[in-house]
């Protein structure tokens, strides 16, 4: 059965200053039945992994598909293992929106980063207009197909299902949709790398909140959430957190 697992995503949020927030997430007592990471802005990590002391973990928002080049502004998946992250999310919907991304090129990223050590966050989700045309399953399932390269190591993976128009909306899908689509992954999962799949992380992401955690977090294939705005202040976190452990 795969451990649970409360991420937050920081998106483009987060100077200095705001490490006070790891810090706080740090000092309260530590849940004993679910892990804990921050997805931080790269210029971060470094120093919360240095606040955190492994009490947390830490990850990156996305990563190159090469090791190292000339590739001026990115970061490869080493780098953000070295400065401190033992995760890194790929293929958000925001990536895949802002820049194109495609399912062969999140594949390859997934490849990159458990090459190089980090557990990949795989994200999939459908949008508002291909939900309403009843295709949530089938884009969910070509997603995660396209975006798992042959050589994908299912113990270095934790797959992510975010709803597009539920993301910073304050709408969430009915419990039996998010069921749906989790038992789905789950199968889908199973099929392609058998009881290995029982151990990996699904994670619901789309406006978790300290109201709602408790009663999505009590669905079957529900492992944990990828939190965003709710994971900025280290009090809402730690609600969501609870309410997971
Ligand atoms: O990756 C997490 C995210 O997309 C969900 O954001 O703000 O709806 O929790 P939010």
């Amino acid at each position: 059965m795969a451990r649970r697992l409360a991420a937050g995503n920081w998106k483009m949020h987060g100077l200095r200053a705001d490490l006070a927030q790891v810090e706080a997430l740090c000092a309260a007592p530590q849940p004993e039945h679910c892990d804990v990471l921050l997805c931080l802005p790269a210029t971060l990590i470094d120093r919360a992994a240095r606040l955190a002391q492994g009490r947390i973990g830490l990850g990156g928002e996305d990563c190159h598909a090469n090791t190292h080049g000339a590739h001026t502004g990115e970061i490869s998946a080493a780098m953000l293992k070295d400065a401190g992250a033992s995760h890194v999310i790929l293929g958000h919907s925001e990536r895949r929106a802002d820049h194109g991304e495609t399912d062969a090129l999140v594949a390859s990223k997934v490849l990159a980063a458990q090459s190089a050590g980090l557990t990949a966050i795989l994200c999939v989700g459908e949008t508002l207009a291909e939900r309403d045309a009843g295709r949530t399953l089938e884009v969910v399932a070509t997603q995660l197909a396209g975006s798992l390269a042959e050589g994908a190591d299912p113990a270095r993976l934790v797959v992510a299902y975010e709803p597009v128009w539920a993301i910073g909306t304050g709408r969430v899908p009915v419990e039996g949709d998010i069921l749906a689509v989790h038992a789905a992954l789950r199968a889908d999962l199973v099929q392609r790398f058998g009881a290995a799949a029982a151990d990996i992380p699904l994670l619901y992401g789309g406006s978790v909140k300290p109201e709602n955690a408790a009663q999505i977090f009590a669905l079957q294939d529900v492992d944990g959430a990828l939190v965003g705005g709710a994971s900025l202040k280290a009090a809402d976190f730690a609600q969501i957190i609870a309410a997971l452990n």
